[in-house]
């Protein structure tokens, strides 16, 4: 990673503005302030420092640099955040001196992806064309419009074996890209052939807008209905929603999501008019699904289909999406129907009245575990959703909530789940679900956390922090770490070298005003006491702990020595205080 590149796009970017495109920042005594977009919040609970570069919430404790920021807002990861943070910026990302197989995938990425958008191109044109006749009447027929055509992009691939592949071709792209781009498909005998024949074309965007998969819906009989793109190096089932590049700008004003499970539900709930709608594709909804919509929204309604595959998928999808702090709505269709069918027939205000009875989210969790499931079930789940949460905060949250819905008593609830340690897993648990680690709160860590504190504070003391071997009285693992990254970075910016945890702790210090003038000198003084202190307290223990060991191997001259030692030591330490 080029930290040169960084820093010069940092420098060239406020983040008060990019920041100011998702959250309304006021002034406060010389802060920006606004309401976090990254947990359920109202109030002005995030902070922006427009000129050390970072954001801190109070809430959730969420942290970071405008990098940060913009990629966990859009769901990006770090590449596609540096490409489009430069292009802003106006600086140029130079290919650099990356390993040659990392520079031979990001070509192939990048030739993937062009080839999908001259796809689209085609699938499109197609469908002007005489062979689309017959998936336009389709379209008609299911009452399509050409506004909702042209905005999801929407195409036919002809049935012909060879004619995506001839495109291609024409165009220069190799064949081997293409069946790596899940374009073509390949037989035993390594014959290439359009992947997509016969069928009417949904492009899937990421949430920047690029077409990076597609999937096809068959307009005559046959099987399967839909196709969609197998997992290539730029698309992976269950990290995208279809429709969410579309519905994005809704969803970030309104806060809401409609979620639903088919692509032409989508395409229906935008022509009539709710544009926040988006669908997973054909699998259940995954984790990382769920944190690229919170990236933007706090409450997803979810809509599927009444059937008990349909209440499934609802009670999985609510339990997820619970689990990330958002607030969920459940809306159950009647067996036999589904949101485009809805629409179609009734209208925005027949569905509006679906929509107008959402059932909360928990709840209608628990009364579906309760219709069906043994006592023995219901726990289980009970406890496997709350070791599910990502932050301690949920769990104080959901818990009550939780107990009388199941009209169990909250301690007792309690009681069960510490006994199963599902509170040891949610650290871990939520570490790979939201990316955020929690920092185990050990008295070590605590302590350690004193020196940090000052050294993040005050970054002129770092020198002579190290100087006088801070280093050697921390205690934990994590404050080790961290310091070692303060004292090796002291005067540039350290945040892009920081973790999650380290992130929120060090924007969460430099929230807090320095000390000055008195108060400084004797908070410093006091601070080099307490070092002194604990280096001598740890040199003792050493010592001591050399002693025993001498003495259990009976070595006379070393045990002399180190009492010696230990004797001096006292010694020192009366001439200390
Ligand atoms: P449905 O079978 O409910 O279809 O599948 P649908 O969305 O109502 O489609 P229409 O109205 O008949 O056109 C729901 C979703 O499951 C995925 C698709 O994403 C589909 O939209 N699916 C379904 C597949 O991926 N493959 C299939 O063969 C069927
Ligand atoms: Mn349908």
């Amino acid at each position: 990673m080029d930290k040169g590149v960084i820093q010069a796009i940092k420098e060239k970017l406020d983040i008060a503005d990019i920041v100011r495109r998702y959250v309304e920042l006021k002034p406060v005594s010389g802060r920006w302030m606004g309401a976090c977009p990254f947990h359920q919040e109202t109030k002005p609970s995030m902070s922006v420092n427009s000129e050390e570069g970072f954001f801190y919430c109070f809430g959730c404790q969420a942290s970071g640099d405008v990098f940060d920021f913009y990629s966990r807002i859009n769901g990006l990861d770090f590449s596609e955040t540096l490409e489009q943070l430069a292009a802003e910026a106006g600086i140029e990302l130079k290919p650099g001196k990356v390993d040659p197989d990392a520079a031979k995938r990001s070509s192939e990425r990048r030739i993937i992806t062009e080839m999908h958008e001259i796809s689209a191109s085609y699938f499109s044109r197609m469908l002007e064309m005489r062979e689309g006749r017959s998936a336009r009447e389709y379209l008609l027929k299911r009452g399509i419009n050409s506004e909702i055509i042209e905005k999801f992009r929407l195409g036919y691939s002809s049935d012909d074996w060879q004619g995506l592949q001839n495109f291609l071709v024409s165009k220069k792209y190799t064949i081997d890209h293409a069946v790596k781009g899940g374009l073509l498909s390949k037989n035993d005998r390594g014959r290439t052939y359009d992947r997509f024949r016969g069928r009417l074309i949904f492009p899937i965007q990421s949430l920047s807008g690029k077409i990076i998969a597609f999937g096809g819906r068959i307009i005559i009989e046959g099987e399967p209905k839909y196709l969609n793109s197998s997992d290539t190096p730029i698309y992976k089932k269950g990290d995208h929603l279809y429709g969410l590049s579309q519905a994005r700008t809704t969803i970030a004003r309104t806060k809401k999501a409609l979620l639903t499970e088919g692509y032409m539900d989508v395409l229906s709930l935008h022509q009539f008019g709710y544009t926040n709608a988006c669908g997973v594709l054909g699998t259940a909804l995954t984790p990382d699904q769920v944190k690229r919509l919170s990236g933007f929204c706090s409450r997803v309604d979810l809509v599927f289909d009444g059937d008990s595959a349909g209440m499934k998928a609802a009670l999985r999808s609510a339990e997820m999406i619970l689990a990330q702090g958002v607030a969920c709505g459940v809306v159950v269709l009647p067996d036999g129907e589904d949101v485009d069918s809805i629409l179609q027939t009734k209208g925005a205000e027949g569905f509006q009245k679906f929509l107008d009875e959402a059932r909360d989210g928990l709840d209608f969790c628990i009364a579906t575990l309760k219709a069906g499931h043994a006592p023995k079930e219901i726990m289980a789940w009970a406890e496997k959703f709350i070791s599910h949460l990502s932050t301690d905060a949920l769990k104080a949250f959901y818990l009550p909530k939780l107990a009388s819905g199941l009209g169990v008593a909250e301690i007792g609830l309690r009681s069960v789940l510490s006994g199963s340690g599902a509170s040891a897993s949610i650290e871990k648990k939520s570490e790979r679900q939201s990316g955020l680690r929690i920092v185990p709160v050990g008295s070590h860590e605590n302590d350690d956390k004193y020196f940090l504190r000052f050294a993040v504070r005050h970054p002129e003391f770092v020198q002579e922090l190290f100087e006088r071997g801070v280093s050697q009285v921390l205690s934990s693992h994590w404050g080790k770490k961290l310091w070692s990254k303060i004292a090796a970075h002291s005067g540039e910016d350290i945040l892009p070298y920081l973790d999650n945890s380290e992130k929120s702790f060090w924007t969460g210090c430099r929230m807090q005003p320095s000390l000055e003038g008195d108060e400084l000198s004797n908070e410093w003084r006091h601070l080099c006491r307490v070092i002194a202190k604990k280096r001598f307290s740890v040199g003792r223990k050493q010592l001591m702990d050399a002693l025993r060991q001498a003495q259990a191997q009976g070595d006379r001259e070393r045990v002399e020595a180190y009492l010696k030692a230990l004797n001096d030591s006292v010694w020192r330490d009366d001439e200390q205080h």
